[in-house]
C-alpha cells in the first residue's frame, strides 16, 4: 500500500470543511481585535477552544500524516515541507494565544500574528496544494464521484 492510498476526495473535502470553520473563527477573532476587545477575544476563544485545540491537532495531523506524504510521494518533499514548516508556526502561536487567554493576559500581536499565518496558510492550501492532491487523484482515475 502507498502513501496515496491514504488520501482521498473524502480526506481533502473535510479539510476543505474545517478551513470553513476555522476561517470564521479567525474572522470572529479578528473583529473582536479589531475593536480592541481583548475580553471578547479571549471568549471567542474559550468558546471554540476544541476548534482550535484538539481540533485544530487532528486536522494538521490528518494533512501532516496522510495528504502530505501522499503529495510529496508524487510531487516531491519540496512541495509539502512549506506547509508542514507552518503547522510548526501555527502551533506554536495557537499554544501562546490559548495560554495568554486562560491567564487573562491576551495581547493583541500574538493574536494578530496567529490570525494572518493561520488564514494565510489555509488560503495557500484552499488554492494550491488542495487542487494540486485533487489533481493526482484525478490522474489515477479517483477524482470521479467521490466526496466534492
Ligand atoms: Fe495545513
Amino acid at each position: 500500500m502507498t502513501a496515496t492510498a491514504g488520501a482521498s476526495r473524502a480526506t481533502i473535502s473535510v479539510l476543505a470543511s474545517e478551513h470553513v470553520a476555522v476561517r470564521a473563527l479567525l474572522e470572529e477573532l479578528a473583529r473582536a481585535e479589531g475593536r480592541g476587545d481583548r475580553e471578547g477575544a479571549s471568549a471567542v476563544l474559550s468558546a471554540s477552544g476544541e476548534l482550535l485545540g484538539a481540533g485544530l491537532d487532528a486536522h494538521i495531523g490528518l494533512e501532516d500524516d496522510v495528504l502530505f506524504p501522499a503529495i510529496a510521494e508524487e510531487l516531491g518533499a519540496a512541495m509539502v515541507d512549506s506547509f508542514r514548516a507552518e503547522h510548526r508556526e501555527i502551533e506554536r502561536l495557537r499554544d501562546a494565544v490559548v495560554v495568554a487567554a486562560r491567564r487573562g493576559d491576551l495581547d493583541g500581536a500574538p493574536l494578530e500574528e496567529l490570525c494572518e499565518r493561520l488564514g494565510g496558510h489555509m488560503q495557500r492550501e484552499d488554492e494550491l496544494l488542495f487542487p494540486a492532491a485533487i489533481g493526482l487523484l484525478e490522474d489515477r482515475g479517483e477524482g470521479e464521484g467521490a466526496a466534492s
